[in-house]
């Protein structure tokens, strides 16, 4: 069954020239199905360079308006469109005009889980693996970070500039507390812990490496070590097993769970591939200026 309907969409996205994205946290059969998988950024800047008509984004809103920033060119349809990002809403263009009026102005640095109007009413764009360069390319002293105040105030230990930090997280990986660590690394004490820099400070204070999903995938690859804590939404496990069969991996909590990026089904992908429904297009007068601070992001990656 699930076969029929991975075989369907395949020849449903070949007629339609179009390429299936499928976000790390997204569930197993729509991982397998997909063309590419990785994390957010990465799968847009990918999705970019390819000559696909149609980019279909398994993952949640913030990631389908990405791939429409950089390639305003193709169709973006994103299966599910109540896939969203609870830290992605906790900011919106307003607030941050109003925070800049009261603050003074000053660079903002937004983490790419955010939504484009609030990419495009700022200075610079971040990832989890580059806000430290970022950061540090900046030739002011003072800056506000948008929107996670957790990848924030981790930038900020490692910089040493003033940075203001606005107070979203993402519920999933704020909830991963010091004690479920704890226990975790007591019930398998040779293994490294892995942590996204979303989680709390005293969380990465433990963690032996701090990584993007992408970057957990090659940190265990390269990593001369059988076994890994996992502090980040469990999908990962997945693509981190897949790829690294004979190692091990454990979860850090048992409750990282994202709802979002579990609500696309195949069926849903399939329902997709034929309707071409639903389309996310980013308005010009927001992707430009949207697309100026993820550009200026990536000149900084590519030096
Ligand atoms: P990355 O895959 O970019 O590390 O992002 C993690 C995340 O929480 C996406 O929702
Ligand atoms: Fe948003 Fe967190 Fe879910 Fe990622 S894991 S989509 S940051 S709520």
């Amino acid at each position: 069954m699930t076969d029929d309907i991975g075989r369907e969409i395949r020849e449903l996205l070949k007629e339609r020239n179009a390429i299936l994205l499928a976000h790390n946290y997204q569930l197993p059969e729509i991982q397998d199905v997909a063309d590419l998988s990785g994390d957010s950024l990465d799968l847009s800047i990918r999705a970019a360079k390819t000559d696909a008509d149609v980019i279909v984004f398994c993952g949640v809103h913030f990631m389908a308006e990405t791939a429409s920033i950089v390639s305003p060119e193709k169709t973006i349809i994103m299966p599910r469109l109540d896939a969203g990002c609870p830290m992605a809403d906790m900011i919106t263009a307003e607030a941050l005009e109003a925070k800049l009026a009261a603050l003074g102005d000053m660079p903002v640095v937004t983490y790419v889980n955010s939504t484009a109007s609030v990419k495009a009413h700022s200075t610079i764009c971040c990832t989890s693996a580059n806000a430290i360069a970022v950061v540090n390319s900046l030739a002011e002293d003072e800056i506000l970070m948008t929107p996670d105040r957790n990848l924030c105030q981790y930038a900020a230990s490692k910089s040493t500039k003033k940075i203001h930090c606005w107070d979203g997280y993402c519920p999933i990986h704020d909830r991963l507390t010091v004690q479920e660590v704890m226990d975790a690394k007591a019930a398998h004490p040779e293994a490294l812990f892995m942590a996204h820099p979303e989680c709390r400070p005293e969380v990465l204070a433990l963690a032996d490496a701090a990584l993007s999903t992408s970057g957990m995938i090659d940190f265990a690859a390269n990593s001369d070590k059988e076994s890994f804590i996992v502090g980040t939404e469990e999908g990962l496990l997945y693509p981190l097993q897949k790829k690294n069969p004979s190692k091990s991996f454990y979860k850090a909590s048992e409750f990282m769970v994202c709802e979002d990026m579990k609500r696309t089904r195949l069926e849903d992908v399939l329902r997709a591939v034929t309707s071409m429904e639903y389309e996310v297009k980013v308005p010009e007068e927001i992707r430009v200026p949207a697309s100026r601070a993820v550009e200026r992001m990536l000149e900084i990656t590519r030096k």
